[in-house]
């Protein structure tokens, strides 16, 4: 294939991604999820939107440090303090892109932005040229792009151009384009600008269910990098989804004349391993990695799968790297076998943090017969990897009283600063019970929002984990949990979450 043809990816479901509502991941699982990317061969990861909190900061300087393959990208408004932080906090990347952006369209720039075109153009001219004073690698996105006066926008991406910006992107920021209209509207654009140093880039969201081909429409007329995030995940209804988009190409390269770099065979694990860090679960019919994307149900399909898999597959699960089925380890698996197959499962932990996984599988193993792929990553959540790093509160002990004769009662231990706080309660269930035990004993009271519990696996024997939402002020933190007792599991997600309140309100300076 031919250099032209090389579509390149940009991931920014560490950025649009996470910003969809209750996602809230902390700088050690963005840098997981980033080296998973890297991986994956993505073009470019974006790792945040430096000036939007010290957290995000925080998470692009430490994605910058320890990815070094891809162009790390980091978000800015044209502001100056806003690329100031993005500069910085892309200070120790091996590539560093500032990806700038302002509204174009009327509606935004008279409502949002309090901005006639002129001032506009202005503040792209001004954000450029100070991004360019930074690094040589200076995106700008036209937001609402779908919606804007194209004559405006010709302007904009020319100018954008003219002070050094390499990648301009095209937002359907709202998801309102159509697939045709969309493919026209930038072939249009690109025409119209007409400038072969640059690389064009579509950024479609998903409000109509249309950014998967609303982003391939754009690809067919010449866009040559699509954003989007793994899953789908994204603001509102989301966005375009990597899977679907990289799959397409490979699955019809003979439509599209193009392809990316990605090892699509990692496209399974990337899949569970976002959908395990930011608790938003994968539909089962969702495209490429949905559990049912190759489950052959219909007697006549099986037959025809039984004589000839291309009968009803137009691509293999291998492809995407999905097992079919959950494998399992026991007693008998081996330190290497472990480790390889958390490796597969998309986890990167250190000689220490491997050392520690291990110790629990082998007390794992003396409770279960088999230990499932789901286990495996239950437990890495919960103990290895979730862990936030200063805990305020770690569970001692926990006793749960339930029955049809009383009420359920629970008395919970708890450690917090060298001390051992005990408290009892009684509740509408154990679950209740405990919670209300543990709000005894510290010294907030934050609220449940959510509340999920399953088991890891379908075996009886299975682990249960447990997934929580808590809410502070305007502070979210999710937890989970998982042990053979699911009673544990509730407690240690309720935990997790509560240590979690803690590390994001000290990052945030209010007081718990
Ligand atoms: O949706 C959008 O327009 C964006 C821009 C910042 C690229 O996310
Ligand atoms: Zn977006």
């Amino acid at each position: 294939m031919d250099g032209g043809s090389i579509v390149r990816v940009f991931d920014t479901t560490l950025r649009d991604g996470e910003q969809a509502a209750r996602i809230n991941l902390n700088t050690g699982e963005k840098v997981q999820i980033a080296r998973h990317l890297e991986r994956l061969r993505v073009d470019v990861i974006e790792a945040g939107f430096p000036a939007a909190s010290p957290g995000d900061f925080d998470a692009v300087r430490q994605v910058a440090a320890e990815v070094r393959t891809p162009v790390i990208a980091g978000l800015a408004r044209t502001t100056e303090p806003d690329i100031t932080a993005a500069g910085e906090a892309l200070r120790g990347a091996a590539r560093p892109r500032i990806h700038t952006f302002i509204a174009t369209s009327a509606i935004h720039m008279e409502y949002k932005l309090k901005m006639n075109p002129k001032e506009v153009l202005r503040e792209v001219e001004s954000a450029v040229r100070l991004a360019r004073g930074i690094t040589d690698d200076v995106e700008f996105s036209a937001e609402d792009a779908s919606r804007s006066d194209i004559g405006f926008l010709v302007e904009v991406y020319s100018l954008a151009a003219d002070c050094g910006a390499m990648t301009l992107n095209i937002p359907d920021t709202v998801g309102y384009a159509m697939p045709n209209e969309f493919g026209e509207f930038c072939g249009n654009i690109i025409k119209k600008v007409a400038r072969d140093d640059v690389i064009w880039s579509v950024h479609c969201h998903n409000d109509l269910g249309l950014s998967v081909a609303n982003t391939l429409a754009a690809v067919k007329s010449g866009a040559r990098q699509v954003e989007c995030t793994i899953n789908g995940l994204g603001e509102r209804a989301g966005n375009a989804s990597m899977e679907e988009i990289v799959m397409s190409l490979r699955t019809r390269s003979d439509h599209f004349g193009a392809d990316t770099r990605i090892d699509t065979t990692r496209f399974y694990s990337v899949s569970r391993l976002v959908s395990n860090l930011t608790g938003v679960m994968v539909q089962p019919n969702k495209a490429v990695v949905g559990v049912n994307a190759f489950a052959h149900e219909a007697g006549i399909h099986q037959h025809g799968m039984l004589c000839n898999r291309a009968t009803y597959e137009i691509m293999t699960p291998e492809s995407v790297g999905s097992p079919g089925t959950d494998l399992h380890l026991g007693k008998h698996s081996g330190r290497h076998a472990f480790g390889e197959r958390i490796e597969q499962l998309g986890y990167q932990l250190t000689v220490e943090q491997l050392a520690e996984a291990f110790e629990y599988f082998k007390t794992l193993c003396d409770k279960k017969k088999e230990v499932s792929d789901g286990d495996i990553e239950a437990f890495l959540l919960d103990r290895i990897i979730h862990a936030t790093p200063e805990r305020q509160y770690e569970l001692r002990d926990y006793a749960v009283t339930v029955g049809s004769g009383g009420k359920p009662t629970a008395s919970i231990t708890l450690s917090h600063k060298d001390q051992e706080l005990t408290e009892a309660a009684v509740g509408n269930g154990p679950v209740d019970a405990s919670y209300k035990a543990i709000l005894k004993i510290l010294s907030f009271k934050p609220e449940l929002t959510e509340f999920r519990i399953r088991a890891t696996s379908e075996q009886a024997d299975a682990q249960g984990e447990a997934h929580v939402i808590l809410r502070y002020k305007d502070i979210r933190a999710q937890g989970r949990g998982a042990s053979t007792d699911i009673i544990e599991a509730t407690i240690r997600a309720y935990l997790e979450a509560v240590n979690r309140l803690y590390t994001t309100a000290a990052a945030r300076e209010v007081t718990i």
